[in-house]
C-alpha cells in the first residue's frame, strides 16, 4: 500500500505531466500555425512522451492499491512571440518540472517510500535528458538568428525526431 502522502503528491504530478502535454500539445499547433511542420511534429512527439510520464505514475498508483485522482487540466498558452520564445518557454517548464520531481524524491525518502523512490529514479534522469535537448534546441535557434535559410535547416532536423 502507498502512503497517502506519497499517493497525493503523485496525483499532483500526474495533472503536471498531462499539463506538459496540453502545453506541447499547444505548441505544436502554434508551430502548424507559422508554418513550421518540423518544430511541430517535434512538439507533438513530446506531447506523447508527456502522455507516457503521466501514465507511468497512473500505472505506479494503480498497481500498489493507491486512488488516482485527475484533477482538472490547466489551460495552456496558445502562442508565442516567435519559435526561439516558445522553446525557451518549454525550458522554464522543464526546470519546474525538474524541481517537482525532486521534491518527490525528497518526500520518498521522509516516508521511506523505497517503490517510489525507485520508481522517482527514472523521472529524475528523464527530466536531465528533456532540458539538455531543448537547451540543445535553443542554441540551434540562436545561432541561426531567425534567418530563413537557418529556420528551415532546424525545421527539416526537427521534423526528423523519432516516435515511441
Ligand atoms: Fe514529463 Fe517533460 O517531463
Amino acid at each position: 500500500m502507498i502512503p497517502k502522502k506519497m499517493e497525493e503528491a503523485i496525483n499532483k504530478q500526474i495533472n503536471e505531466e498531462f499539463y506538459s502535454a496540453y502545453l506541447y500539445l499547444a505548441m505544436s499547433g502554434y508551430f502548424e500555425s507559422v508554418d513550421l511542420p518540423g518544430f511541430a511534429h517535434w512538439m507533438h512527439a513530446q506531447y506523447l512522451e508527456e502522455m507516457e510520464h503521466g501514465m507511468k505514475f497512473w500505472h505506479h498508483l494503480v498497481d500498489r492499491g493507491g486512488t488516482v485522482k485527475l484533477y482538472a487540466i490547466q489551460e495552456p498558452q496558445r502562442e508565442w512571440d516567435s519559435p526561439l520564445a516558445a522553446f525557451q518557454a518549454a525550458l522554464e517548464h522543464e526546470r519546474h518540472i525538474t524541481g517537482r520531481i525532486h521534491a518527490l524524491v525528497d518526500l520518498a525518502e521522509e516516508v521511506k517510500d523505497r517503490a517510489a523512490y525507485n520508481l522517482l529514479q527514472w523521472y529524475v534522469d528523464e527530466q536531465v535528458e528533456e532540458e539538455a535537448s531543448v537547451e540543445a534546441i535553443i542554441a540551434r535557434l540562436e545561432m541561426v538568428g531567425g534567418s530563413g535559410n537557418g529556420m528551415l535547416m532546424v525545421d527539416r532536423e526537427l521534423g526528423q525526431r523519432q516516435t515511441g
